[in-house]
């Protein structure tokens, strides 16, 4: 790797690097994975530590990792190296940095794959092929579009490409002028669909569901996956954040850029809760359905609604956007790299990364589809190449990534280098430098000597 630096653009404002950065957070990880798993993990219990996590975790690792990107200004390798080599540590801390862009290209594989699901199920929803249809043809729709490896890889096509064009055209003209209408947009799809939900849902059924705290309902495992989630849904080691912050304008602050980015996530996701559960209460659906609560659930509702075929096809538009500002961040950061690595001009990079995330979605496309190569049996268990490569980089990764990310910030980062850069009062300066020392390790830590079966509380 060379020591030269490369110059890159940067967000011509505050505020495009904030709705850049909440598009990258707000996902499907808030539309389709937060109100499942609050629904499988006893509601408002599960909330509360999900709460927890975002502020003790999730907030500090997030101002963690900009800063890294908010002093290196390079893509996540090369900063972490840089930074480290700053305050006297060893080059090979760049691992903070490729691991998490690595992890980030191996979660848009497959993430390209349900954000195509969201656009079939968004022209499905217009055209009326849910309406006043029984729970069995819905779910011969969904088996339909699965069982065809063609039909899938067409759509998640479609979100490849439309990712590669935007971030071709390079951080101003692509990125910034995409999510300055897009996360507009999204706010008021989102207000919408609550608003239907208030008009022809059970409200009441929904907000006590979500804000009743149940504590019995609540096992480890789902304080586990509270905070695999916190993870996930703030796009946390996954070069993101880094990523974004190498762009920051000058003087940004990155305590309040990172309260708010995390805020208006949780905002999102509760929002989607409050669209998505009156209405599966209102139609008697089985709120802990599982994964197939949007795709398998919900469009037996709209189907039997008034005005469900524009508000169904509404619903999933929204879930297009929101996976589309996400899947423009995952992208970014290997897109970078190609340009200080390879020397590639920002649109072959696009182009070169979009051939490779394609090539590599088809894994999860055959496994979807049922293809016997895909299929893998790991320890006894049936599983394929999609169930390893999802298992994989949100379980391990992801935490795997954050807990580097906290060590090296923690402990190599000098902290007249971190001082500098979070530039805050000294009690919030300690509060964050706590949390990544001693709150983050430790808590991921013991996620895994739990999910090992060393340690079982
Ligand atoms: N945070 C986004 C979501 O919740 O869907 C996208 C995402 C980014 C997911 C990075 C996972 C990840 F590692």
């Amino acid at each position: 790797m060379s020591t030269d630096t490369v110059k890159h653009e940067q967000w011509s404002s505050r505020m495009s690097y904030m709705l850049a950065a909440t598009g990258a957070a707000v996902g499907l990880g808030n539309i389709w994975k937060f109100p499942y798993i609050m629904g499988e993990n006893g509601g408002g219990a599960f909330v509360l530590v999900y709460f927890a996590c975002i502020l003790l975790i999730g907030i500090p690792v997030m101002m963690s990792e900009v800063l890294i990107g908010k002093v290196g200004r390079q893509a996540p390798a090369r900063s972490a190296r840089l930074v480290s080599q700053q305050s006297g540590g060893s080059g090979k801390w760049s691992i903070v940095g490729w691991f998490g862009s690595l992890t980030g290209f191996l979660i848009l594989s497959f993430y390209v794959v349900i954000a195509g699901w969201a656009l079939a199920y968004t022209y499905y929803g217009f055209n009326g092929m849910f309406t006043d249809q029984t729970a069995v043809q819905i779910d011969s729709l969904f088996r339909g579009l699965n069982a065809s490896g063609a039909e899938l890889m067409a759509w998640s096509g479609a979100v490849v490409l439309t990712t590669t064009l935007v971030v071709g055209l390079g951080v101003k003209d692509g990125l910034e002028r995409s999510v300055n209408w897009m996360m507009p947009a999204l706010f008021v799809l989102l207000l919408v669909m609550v608003g239907y939900a208030s008009q022809h849902g059970d409200m009441p059924a929904a907000l006590k569901f979500m804000f009743n705290a149940d504590f019995s309902k609540l096992s480890w495992n789902g304080v586990l996956v509270a905070l695999g989630h916190a993870f996930f849904t703030l796009s946390l080691a996954s070069g993101i954040m880094t990523m974004y912050g190498a762009y920051l304008p000058a003087g940004t602050s990155l305590v309040k850029t990172s309260i708010y980015i995390a805020v208006m996530d949780t905002v999102v996701a509760i929002l989607a809760g409050i669209a998505i559960y009156p209405i599966v209460f209102a139609n008697g659906l089985e709120p802990g359905a599982g994964p197939g609560l949007i795709f398998q659930t919900l469009p037996i509702a709209f189907g039997s609604m008034p005005g469900g075929q524009i508000f169904g096809g509404l619903f999933f538009l929204m879930l297009v956007v929101a996976a589309l500002t996400s899947a423009l961040a995952l992208i970014e950061s290997s897109v970078a790299w190609l340009v200080e690595n390879r020397g590639f001009k920002r649109m072959q990079a696009a182009v070169v990364s979009g051939a490779v995330i394609w090539l590599l979605s088809l894994t999860t496309v055959f496994s979807i589809s049922g293809a016997e190569w895909t299929k893998i049996t790991l320890f006894g268990n049936e599983t394929t190449m999609f169930g390893i490569l999802d298992f994989t980089t949100s379980n391990i990764m992801l935490p795997v990534g954050g807990l580097l990310t906290a060590l090296f910030v923690g402990y190599v980062v000098k902290r007249s280098v971190t001082e500098q850069a979070i530039d805050s009062s000294a009690a919030i300066y300690t509060f964050w430098r706590v949390c990544v020392r001693y709150v983050a390790p430790i808590a991921i830590v013991l996620v895994f000597l739990q999910l090992s079966g060393l340690v079982s509380f």
